[in-house]
């Protein structure tokens, strides 16, 4: 080995916002943080995929015994939007790496699933780039589910199809996928600490709340929307585009199932919102590599301020 490939890399290095990490990356990247930030970070591995694909999710704490309020996020589980991943890591890599950014983790942890769909994920740099669904193979017919049809609350009732085939198959049945399953075991372990939840997915932009199962609105929905519009300003101010804002059925279409219903019908976590970030490339979901900071530099303003409101309320 030459001297210059064992001289260690300095943090900011590990992991690179000019390419798109492969999961075996991504898991690196996790443990290496855990090695670095011994008393701030944990990695835990939450549940296997499909393909036997372990499930990783980060545990940023600055202290508290595990008393304090966690946000909850993930990202990815639909395969193919790339820039979903890429931003769960670049809020990974501010809140660990980024000195500057410690005020974010004084009361509040963060527990950060960059990759939900590993399996899916893998099968779109290896076969197929707008593969979107779980790699399961339950039916003969086709493979995958759509994982964001498949969470237990008003299953399969509307924008969602029992076609084994369909891009938004619900599943044999709901949390048929260990995905899900392994989100909802989670959540449901730390519902008490779990303030606020956000899954990232491509492309909008759009800033979604419940409900996607119905057109009508959650009884606190003035709190979501309030908090919606002042993320979507906040990274608005720092360049990133108008996000459009309003419950999912409202805002985009009717589709039960999804994972920001179940985690706030089920889970009992109020604030629950699933976030469409930019599209970009010729099909929306593949923006070229060397735009991914320019995205999500100024999208983590809008998690800098969904932060900032559970501090401020619960921290
Ligand atoms: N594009 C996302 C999807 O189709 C939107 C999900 C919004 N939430 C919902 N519960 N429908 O999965
Ligand atoms: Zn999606």
């Amino acid at each position: 080995m030459t001297l210059v490939k064992s001289i260690p890399k300095t943090p900011e290095s590990r992991i690179s916002f000019t390419e798109y990490q492969r999961y075996d990356e991504v898991r690196q990247y996790l443990s290496q943080l855990a090695s670095s930030y011994p008393s701030t970070v944990t990695v835990q591995t939450i549940g296997q995929t499909y393909e036997g694909r372990p499930l990783d999710i980060i545990q940023i704490s600055s202290g508290g015994d595990g008393s304090r309020p966690v946000i909850l996020i993930d990202a990815g589980i639909h395969a193919r939007e790339w820039i979903a991943p890429a931003a769960a890591l670049y809020v990974i890599n501010q809140l660990v790496e980024n000195a500057a950014e410690s005020a974010l983790t004084d009361s509040v942890d963060w527990h950060i699933i960059p990759v939900l769909n590993p399996d899916g994920y893998e099968y779109t740099f290896t076969d197929e780039r707008m593969w979107r669904k779980t790699r399961s193979r339950a039916s003969i017919l086709c493979t995958g589910v759509d994982g964001n049809r498949n969470f237990d609350f008003h299953w399969n009732e509307v924008g969602a199809s029992s076609y084994p085939c369909s891009d938004t198959y619900a599943g044999s049945e709901a949390f048929s996928e260990s995905e899900t399953q392994a989100l909802r075991d989670y959540i449901l372990a730390n519902a008490n600490r779990i303030k606020l939840y956000l899954t990232f997915h491509s492309y909008g932009p759009y800033l979604l709340y419940p409900w996607g199962y119905t057109s009508e609105l959650p009884d606190d929905w003035e709190t979501l929307d309030a908090l919606a519009r002042q993320a979507d300003a906040a990274q608005q101010a720092a360049g990133g585009p108008s996000y459009a804002i309003g419950s999912s059925t409202n805002v985009l279409y009717a589709a039960a199932g999804g994972s920001d219903d179940w985690t706030k019908g089920v889970g009992g976590v109020a604030l629950s919102y699933t976030i469409e970030l930019p599209g970009g490339g010729n099909q929306g979901f593949n923006p070229p590599a060397s735009d991914i900071l320019n995205l999500v530099t100024p999208f983590f303003e809008a998690v800098r301020v969904f932060g900032q409101y559970v501090a401020d309320n619960y921290g």
